[in-house]
């Protein structure tokens, strides 16, 4: 294993470990060697369909070492699922679940001796980017198709750990077009950029953009937003507008089984005056896990939620979701993936 910094001191997502897999599509199914290879760089056409026509996907997942020692994925299958959806909607060549599945477990056993303890992890990155070397192809899917998995060992996304994040509502320029926010493209990210950026400079105390577009809560950049109190955990309702998280969907089945009840609305921005004052507020996502939210910047005002502090239902959902990846608590949805290492 090569020298590497503490996970923990550098930026979330530039250390890579030693090994990657991969597989290759060229006019017919992916084959994958079914060995992991030497983490390195690719050489593709200069005509390649993805440098052109933004033909990529990803997913972004997590291992953990677990507290008898061992490794699990967390949330694998469902990882999976949405990739392949994103693959389909993208009109990239069609990826086998079953072929993926086996890539990501295979990279990370290979990489097991790189997984940090707890509170750090061992970041899955799936990646499917178009080759096929036709400048022509605009209109057209492509026929080859990359499709690769890298791994890098991750401590905190946020800088400074959990501590209360701070967000800039915007209600007039949407994240992505409607039917494509629940792709995980990279797409997606490239048009959030400007906006973001500009919508953010000048004011070095936000974390977030939390896009409203319309007066209609989605998510931020990077991870779909809750309101909470003691009764009841509030999310917006699914459609193609957004990314469906998984960390989104274990907070609703965590919390139902805490006893929270679960709304799956619209929430208006307006509703976050009198949230602020009687709530609680996070971000859930792979990177955020689940990250309390002190401050939201909305028309001008500066609403602090609660106490400004993380809310007491929000760390503890917190708890229960960590309690489960790092195997400090039973698994009762199945949610782990035991690998080697
Ligand atoms: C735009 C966006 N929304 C939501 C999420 C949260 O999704 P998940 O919980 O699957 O990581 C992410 C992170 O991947 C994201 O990039």
């Amino acid at each position: 294993m090569t020298e590497k910094p503490d996970p923990f001191t550098v930026p979330f997502g530039t250390i890579f470990c030693d090994w990657m897999t991969t597989a290759r599509a060229d006019d017919g199914p992916y084959v994958y060697g079914g060995v992991a290879e030497p983490f390195g760089d690719f050489s593709i056409s200069p005509a390649a369909h993805v440098l052109h026509y933004g033909s990529a996907i990803f997913e972004g997942l997590k291992a953990h070492r677990q507290v008898d020692g061992s490794l699990a994925i967390f949330r694998l299958d469902s990882h999976v699922a949405r990739m392949v959806a994103s693959a389909e909607r993208l009109r990239l060549p069609a990826i086998d679940g079953d072929v993926l599945y086996q890539m990501s477990i295979d990279a990370v056993e290979a990489n097991s001796g790189e997984v940090p303890d707890p509170p750090g992890s061992l970041y899955i990155r799936p990646t499917l980017i178009g080759t096929e070397p036709d400048i022509g192809a605009a209109a057209r899917p492509t026929r080859s198709a990359l499709l690769y998995v890298v791994n890098c060992p991750v401590g905190d996304y946020f800088k400074g750990g959990v501590r209360p994040l701070t967000l800039l509502v915007e209600t007039e320029i949407p994240r992505t077009v409607p039917q494509f926010g629940m792709v995980k493209c990279g797409g997606n990210y490239a048009m959030a950029l400007a906006p973001t950026l500009d919508a953010m400079a000048g004011n070095e105390a936000i974390d977030q953009m939390l896009f409203a577009t319309g007066g209609d809560i989605t998510e931020t950049g990077a991870s779909n937003f809750f309101l909470a109190d003691d009764e009841r955990v509030v999310t917006r309702h699914l459609d193609e507008s957004f990314l469906h998280g998984v960390t989104r969907s274990s907070v609703i089945e965590l919390a139902a089984s805490l006893g929270y009840e679960v709304e799956e609305r619209s929430i208006d921005p307006e509703e976050l005056v009198e949230w602020a004052e009687r709530g609680e507020a996070f971000l859930s996502g792979t990177a955020a896990v689940l990250a309390p939210v002190g401050t939201i910047l909305y028309e001008g005002k500066t609403l602090t939620v609660g106490d400004g502090q993380p809310g007491s239902n929000t760390m503890r959902l917190r708890q229960a979701l960590v309690d489960i990846q790092i195997g400090a608590a039973p698994d009762p949805f199945g949610w782990r993936t035991p690998v080697k290492g």
